[in-house]
């Protein structure tokens, strides 16, 4: 196992960890709000714009003197090497021998290496020709008409990127015909209900599985398959109603799927890295080729700016040593994403998968159990719905977790005041947490309100609100494709950070084989082999065997 970006860990170096355990203690007696009355021009000094985005790290417990360290615990790290040879599309991989090179799937083709530009140029190709055919209705189901209803199967990255991508970029083409439904779950309600939603005759599935051997997308898919052949009847017909995004051509034409109708992708893609390959094409097919280079562009033009741009105005740098910040000095142990935006309400459920899975590890890139906690998890939802119910243990809980606030100046659906309001309550969020309401301030306004003395005093501390609660703000002018690629990029590269700092490989995910070949074991007792499982197994297969 070769690994190009092999290390000890910085996290071991006292010499750059010390003076930020120092910089810790310089805020025992500051608080955020101090740091703001201190200084008129904080949110000048700690804000920075990449490409259509303005990332506002000013509510945090940052002063330059702190930025400083973290960028030379960064240096210390070699992080400007990492990225280097993530770019250079090296084995950073290495428990699998595998680059991790999505960047190149948004690089113009002219600027990557000839063999790797021509694989990427035709599968673009492809999916554009494909694309074209649906839209022009030249490819028909099998009754001779349009397709109308795109199905697409698959887990994890081979879902949760076109999921979320669709559903926040459809309104940029209104005029589509088409309606999409994803389908994950191995839960048969999910299929079903698409299915019942769904005309055979005009209906597409995807089948998107980078491996081909996912249980879950093979058993979805063979349902579909049957769901087709029912109202069909001719085996042939599938060729019209399925196509497959896969790594493995061979196990989709065993499939019956021709390999004329395969798109491909590569080993060099991680799954949760997938949604710029051939995995986008849900997006292609919802917001056509040119909204699809657009959201190609937006990636780019991050990795640009993470390439190039000095540590300490570096956006996803500065986004992952803020994490870092939390995570291991302040000993945060969560971090929340709250999408201003109605659309993007399924973002937070794809950096799940970006965060947790990329950085849920507990060996370190030299074989030793990290002795450092390493991936926070990662939650959230759409604000302002997430105020009416998660936003109380923010403001008055007993833990403290650093949120990312992300929010368009402009409505894609202009409606009355609407989204003044939504603006208004996404900036309130982030200034209650920052300032909260001390005793004294509590007391005043229960007294003006005309409460007496003794009750005001019984009240008051039940109405203290801490603040000193950390958030970051990225705010873009209207939620586009090119917008949407570069909120992905810069998260995805965030990841990348951290998992430089804590020393981890975040491009493996070795974690989730041990269930999936549990499940099989106990799949195979529930249909009558012989157990060898623990006592709460067993008991619970009963219950299922009845
Ligand atoms: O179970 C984890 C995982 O391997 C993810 O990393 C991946 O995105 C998902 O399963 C789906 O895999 P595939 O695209 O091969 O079906």
């Amino acid at each position: 196992m070769h690994d190009p970006i092999a290390s000890s860990g910085v996290l071991a170096n006292e010499s750059v960890v010390n003076p930020l355990k120092d910089e810790k203690s310089g805020f025992k007696d500051i608080t955020l709000r101090d740091l703001f009355e201190q200084d008129r021009n904080r949110f000048n000094q700690f804000s920075t714009h990449v490409g259509d985005i303005l990332f506002d790290y000013s509510k945090n417990h940052l002063k330059a003197s702190t930025l400083e360290r973290l960028c030379e615990l960064a240096e210390a790290a070699n992080l400007t090497q990492a990225i280097e040879a993530l770019f250079n599309g090296e084995p950073v991989n290495f428990t699998e021998g595998r680059a991790a090179h999505h960047t190149a799937l948004r690089t113009p083709h002219t600027a990557i290496d000839e063999t790797k530009g021509k694989l990427i140029n035709d599968c673009h190709q492809q999916m554009k020709q494909f694309v074209s055919a649906i839209e022009s209705g030249e490819w028909t189901g099998y009754s001779g008409e349009a397709i109308k209803t795109v199905i697409n199967i698959g887990i994890g990255g081979s879902d949760l990127g076109p999921a979320m991508a669709v559903n926040a970029l459809r309104h940029t083409r209104p005029t589509s015909p088409l309606s999409f439904h994803f389908v994950s779950n191995i839960d048969p309600s999910q299929l079903l209900d698409a299915l019942e939603q769904s005309d055979p005759a005009t209906t597409l599935f995807i089948v998107a599985s980078k491996t081909f051997t996912t249980m879950e997308t093979l058993q979805n898919a063979m349902q579909a398959k049957q769901w087709l052949l029912r109202a069909a009847g001719e085996p042939a017909v599938i060729q019209q109603h399925f196509v497959a995004v896969t790594a493995n051509i061979a196990k989709a034409e065993d499939f019956g799927i021709n390999n004329a109708n395969v798109f491909p992708m590569w080993d060099w893609v991680g799954g949760r890295y997938s949604i710029w390959s051939s995995i986008g094409l849900p997006l292609m097919l919802a917001i056509g080729e040119e909204g699809f280079e657009e959201f190609l562009h937006g990636g780019h033009l991050i990795d640009n700016h993470f390439r190039s741009a000095p540590l300490e105005k570096n956006v996803p740098v500065l986004m992952g040593l803020i994490s870092i910040w939390y995570s291991h000095f302040f000993g945060t142990a969560s971090h929340a994403v709250i999408p201003y935006e109605h659309y993007l309400q399924l973002f937070p459920n794809y950096l799940q998968q970006l965060d947790m899975e990329s950085n849920g590890k507990s060996c370190a890139r030299n074989g030793i159990k990290t002795p450092w906690n390493t991936g926070v998890p990662i939650w959230g939802g759409a604000g302002s719905n997430t105020q009416h119910s998660f936003h109380q243990l923010f403001h008055q809980g007993t833990t403290t977790v650093p949120l990312d606030f992300i929010v368009g100046t402009k409505s894609p659906n202009p409606l009355g005041n609407q989204h003044d309001y939504l603006y208004a309550n996404c900036l309130a969020q982030s200034r209650a947490l920052m300032q909260g309401k001390n005793y004294n301030e509590c007391m005043e306004e229960l007294l003006k309100s005309g409460m007496s003395e003794s009750e005001a005093v019984a009240l008051a501390p039940h109405k203290v609100i801490e603040g000193n609660k950390p958030s970051n703000t990225l705010v873009y002018p209207l939620l586009t494709p090119s917008v949407l690629g570069q909120l992905i990029a810069l998260y995805e590269h965030k990841v990348f950070v951290q998992s430089i700092i804590w020393n981890i490989n975040a491009f493996d995910q070795w974690g989730v084989e041990l269930g999936k070949r549990i499940s099989q074991d106990i799949f195979n007792v529930i249909k009558g082999s012989k157990s060898n499982l623990d006592s709460s197994t067993e008991g619970l297969i009963k219950l299922k065997k009845g």
